[in-house]
C-alpha cells in the first residue's frame, strides 16, 4: 500500500508539502484547498494538452468546485482547449425533474460546462430521468467503451468511502447501473436539497467500480477534516468492499490530492 512504500520514491511537486508514494499510488498534500485545487487543475490541464482528445470521468460535490474554476481560469487566460475532450459523469440521481438546480447536469453546466469549450455533443451525463434506469446504465457503459476507455478519472470521495455513488459493499466488479444511495451520503448531501435529506433522491445512477478501475490514469481529491477517516483507510487500510475507495490501492496509476486537513 501507499503507507509502505519508500520516501526514496518521492516526487513533490512545486508549492506542496509532501508526497509519498511509488509507481502506482502517489499521496500529494496541499497545504490548503486553494493549493490542491490549483494543482489538480495543472495535472488536468497536461493531459488535455498531451492528448486533446481525452476521455475524462468527471466527478460533482464541494470538492471539485475549485479544480472546475481553476480549469475555466486556464481555458480564459491561458486558451486551455477543451473542443475535443469528452467527458462522462460519475453519477446522477434518478427522478429529479429536468434542470432541477440539486441535479448533477444542472451544477456541470453552472459550473463548468458553460464556461468553457467542451463540445455539448461530446458531454455525457446518465440520464436521471430515463424510463429504464437499468437500460441508460448499460447504454452509458457501452458509449464509454465506444470512446474508447476513460483516460482519466477525476474522483471525490464520501466519509464512507463511496466513490462515485458507489457505497461499501458495492461488488469491485460492478459496472455502471442504478444504485440506492447510504443513509450517510442522503445525509451528506441534504446540504444541496436546502438541509432537507427528505428531498434527497434515494437512487441514482452511478458509474461501477470496475468502470472506475479499467480508467487509464485516476486522480481522487479530498479536503476536510471529515474526510479523514476515510482517506486513512483507503490508503492504508485493507482492499475491501467495506471502503470502495479502497480499490484504488490496486489501480496502476492512481494519485492521491488531499489537503492537509483530509490527510
Ligand atoms: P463532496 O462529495 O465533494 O461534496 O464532499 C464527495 C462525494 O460524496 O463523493
Amino acid at each position: 500500500t501507499a503507507g509502505n512504500l519508500p520516501e526514496s520514491s518521492c516526487k513533490p511537486l512545486s508549492g506542496l508539502k509532501d508526497a509519498i508514494g511509488g509507481d502506482n499510488v502517489k499521496v500529494i498534500v496541499a497545504d490548503d484547498y486553494e493549493i490542491m485545487s490549483r494543482e489538480a487543475a495543472k495535472i488536468v490541464a497536461a493531459e488535455i494538452r498531451k492528448k486533446p482528445d481525452s476521455v475524462f470521468a468527471l466527478p460533482t460535490g464541494g470538492t471539485p468546485l475549485g479544480l472546475y474554476a481553476g480549469l475555466i481560469r486556464m481555458h480564459k487566460e491561458e486558451g486551455l482547449d477543451f473542443s475535443r475532450v469528452s467527458t462522462f459523469n460519475l453519477d446522477e440521481y434518478i427522478g429529479l425533474p429536468d434542470g432541477h438546480e440539486s441535479s448533477y447536469s444542472f451544477y456541470m453546466y453552472d459550473r463548468f460546462f458553460n464556461h468553457v469549450n467542451v463540445s455539448r455533443d461530446k458531454i455525457h451525463i446518465p440520464r436521471g430521468l430515463a424510463k429504464d434506469p437499468e437500460e441508460e446504465a448499460a447504454t452509458y457503459e457501452w458509449a464509454i467503451k465506444r470512446a474508447g476507455g476513460i483516460d482519466f478519472a477525476v474522483l471525490g470521495i464520501g466519509r464512507n468511502g463511496h466513490i462515485g455513488f458507489n457505497e461499501p459493499k458495492t461488488e469491485f466488479g460492478s459496472l455502471t447501473r442504478p444504485i440506492y444511495l447510504a443513509k450517510r451520503t442522503i445525509e451528506a448531501n441534504a446540504r444541496f436539497f436546502d438541509g432537507d435529506p427528505d428531498s434527497v433522491p434515494r437512487q441514482a445512477i452511478s458509474m461501477g467500480i470496475r468502470t472506475i478501475m479499467n480508467a487509464r490514469k485516476v486522480i481522487l481529491l479530498a479536503s476536510g477534516p471529515e474526510k479523514s477517516r476515510a482517506i486513512n483507510q483507503t490508503i492504508h487500510g485493507p482492499v475491501t468492499e467495506m471502503v470502495p475507495s479502497s480499490v484504488l490501492q490496486l489501480h496502476p496509476d492512481c494519485t492521491f490530492f488531499l489537503g492537509r486537513d483530509a490527510a
